[in-house]
């Protein structure tokens, strides 16, 4: 199996793969296959961070916009963050991802520290981040002091698309730049958008495809669009279970090597999604490791699930489901098949 696809799919192909429901099985059997030969059944897992509600940005189909005055915002100390990664490494977890808002309360040597103390305390832990949009230097700063790998979706890959669901003061141009800048300085970056996203046609969806084969990023999270109640977008409805089912799949035809999570998203819309991704190709799994007194308030959309009282039993629960599902969590860093952590270099 070759790790890269190097095959082309026109445009006519990829079309109907996103729309045909009759097309959900095949394309979900042909992925799991492709998966279990470079990644056997093993499932990596994160454990989730979400560090601050607080964000500048307003995107219309986000939760924590910033003109949502219905949210509680709270931001973690960095005592509570090491904290988190502290029992999270007792739990089995070799990644963590940090992801908050755009937060300005936090500089770049408050998360050089942060990364350098997790880090310091485990050698073999590998440390995500998802922060937003920021400079080169602070891309690069952030990487020198250890962090392995980068999550920002480009969210659509056409710029109708984009100013539809982001203000004026969000630039498509400068959210490409930013993961171009995250490749570039050595991280393992993670894309991704969502399916079913308010005036998202398929054509956008193609788009996305065509950004991601030239950014042959290591990670690519897609998850349904979800409403939120209080933003402008509570009457666009769900993104669809089955079509994100077929994108996963699609993902990992077109992406071999890739990293690619279940979302939490699909573990919302549908209470078997998770498992059901990872039949549809996906090897990844980010359970929160969030106090549970702040999970419901990073409510990006409604009835997000783990953020109950059943919240603190995320690892066990997950372990069960999933091997129920015929798959196998591992404790390990779960680097890109591609990548080589000591040079830190992609092959
Ligand atoms: N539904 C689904 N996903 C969402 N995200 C933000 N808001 C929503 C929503 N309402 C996704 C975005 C973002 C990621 C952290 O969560 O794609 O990049
Ligand atoms: Fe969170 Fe099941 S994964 S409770």
């Amino acid at each position: 199996m070759e790790l890269k696809n190097t095959k082309h799919y026109d445009d006519e192909t990829l079309k109907r793969w996103i729309e045909d429901e009759s097309l959900t099985d095949r394309l979900n059997n042909k992925a799991d296959a492709i998966r279990r030969e470079i990644y056997g059944n093993k499932v990596f897992v994160r454990g989730l961070i979400e560090f601050s509600n607080i964000c500048k940005n307003d995107c219309y189909y986000c939760g924590i916009r910033k003109s949502n005055d219905k949210v509680e915002r709270y931001r973690l100390s960095e005592e509570d963050i090491l904290a988190c990664a502290d029992l999270g490494y007792k739990l089995g977890y070799r990644t963590f991802v940090l992801q908050g808002g755009e937060d300005g309360h936090f500089t770049d040597d408050m998360f050089v520290d942060i990364v350098k103390k997790i880090k310091n305390l485990h050698d073999d832990v590998a440390i995500t981040l998802s922060l937003g949009e920021r400079s080169y230097d602070s891309y690069k700063r952030l990487f020198e002091a250890g962090a392995d790998r980068y999550l920002l979706r480009q969210e659509t890959s056409d710029k109708d698309h984009y100013s539809k669901l982001h203000p004026e003061t969000m630039s498509f141009e400068r959210r490409r730049q930013a993961l171009r800048d995250l490749k570039e300085i050595g991280f393992q970056v993670g894309g991704g958008f969502m399916v079913g996203s308010p005036y998202q046609r398929t054509e956008d969806i193609i788009k996305d495809l065509r950004f991601l084969e030239e950014l042959e990023p290591a990670m690519i999270g897609i998850g349904p669009y979800m409403t939120q109640h209080d933003t402008p977008f509570r009457n666009f409805p769900n993104g669809s279970f089955e079509m994100t089912l077929r994108l996963v799949s699609i993902l990992r035809i077109l992406f071999p090597y890739a990293l690619i999570p279940a979302t939490t998203a699909l573990g919302t819309i549908n209470p078997l999604g998770r498992e059901r991704g990872l039949q549809a190709g996906a090897n990844v799994l980010m359970p929160n490791l969030s106090p549970t007194m702040v999970r419901e308030k990073y409510s990006l959309y409604d009835n997000k699930i783990c953020t109950g009282d059943e919240a603190a039993e995320c690892r066990a629960c997950l372990e069960l489901r999933i091997k129920n599902a015929g798959y196998e969590i591992v404790t390990d860093r779960g680097d890109v098949i591609t990548y080589d952590k000591n040079t830190r270099k992609y092959s």
